[in-house]
């Protein structure tokens, strides 16, 4: 049996929803259930942070989670098929009435993809200040703990209605189906084969 680690809420319904077009129905978590096992397999419902420490510590053989995680944690995992749900970009974000001089030594930069940010910035030879945030980033900028952020972009409606544009972009992203690397040698037929059904329906639908 493959254990699955599914990020809690979209995500996990559309991975499902390629499951139950694979193998029927069924493939639905009950209301608070965290655990979903049919098919002959085994989902957990987890936070989308969650995701790559099941999977890293083997307690889920696979996962689903955005790549701007995997680039953001340097995951030690297998990075299987990109699946193409919930795309979305990681961008710079500045105030939309404003240009930001790059070169003036005190800028600030507020995100929670502190590696992603500083890698980015480096290979420009751009130096910056970046401080960790949890979340609402759009709000650093507003109030003058930033001059910038480094944030996920999906419809662009949070910068908007905060008064933020989008000064460049730093990478795509969407969700990828990841393995536990010792789960990917010791079920590697099982593995492949579900990866080569997925694959067929991704394929399908992007014909
Ligand atoms: C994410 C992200 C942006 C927003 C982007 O935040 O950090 O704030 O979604 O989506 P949009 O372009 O469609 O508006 P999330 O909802 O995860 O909340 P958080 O700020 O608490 O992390």
């Amino acid at each position: 049996m493959l254990t699955i680690a599914l990020p809690k809420g979209r995500i996990a319904e559309e991975t499902l929803a390629i499951f139950s077009q694979l193998f029927g129905e069924g493939f639905e978590f009950e209301s608070r259930k965290l655990i979903l096992e049919t098919g002959g397999f085994r989902f957990l419902n987890v936070r989308n942070q969650d995701v790559p420490t099941y999977v890293e510590y083997g307690a889920a053989d696979l996962g689903v989670v955005g790549l701007d995680v995997i680039t953001e944690k340097q995951l030690d995992i297998v990075d299987l098929l990109d699946l193409g749900l919930g795309r979305c970009k990681v961008a710079i974000g500045i105030p939309d009435d404003q240009e930001l001089d790059w070169s003036r030594p005190d800028i600030r930069v507020a995100t929670k993809m502190v590696n992603i940010a500083k890698n980015y910035f480096a290979s420009k030879a751009v130096g910056v200040e970046v401080i960790k945030l949890y979340g609402s980033i759009e709000l650093a900028p507003l109030v003058g703990l930033a001059d910038a952020i480094v944030d996920i972009v999906e419809t662009g409606t949070t910068m908007r209605e905060n008064g933020l544009k989008v000064a460049e972009d730093i990478m795509d992203s969407s969700a990828h189906l990841i393995a536990n690397k010792n789960s990917f040698y010791a079920k590697k037929e099982e593995i492949l084969d579900l990866y080569g059904k997925i694959k067929a329906v991704i394929d399908s639908k992007s014909a």
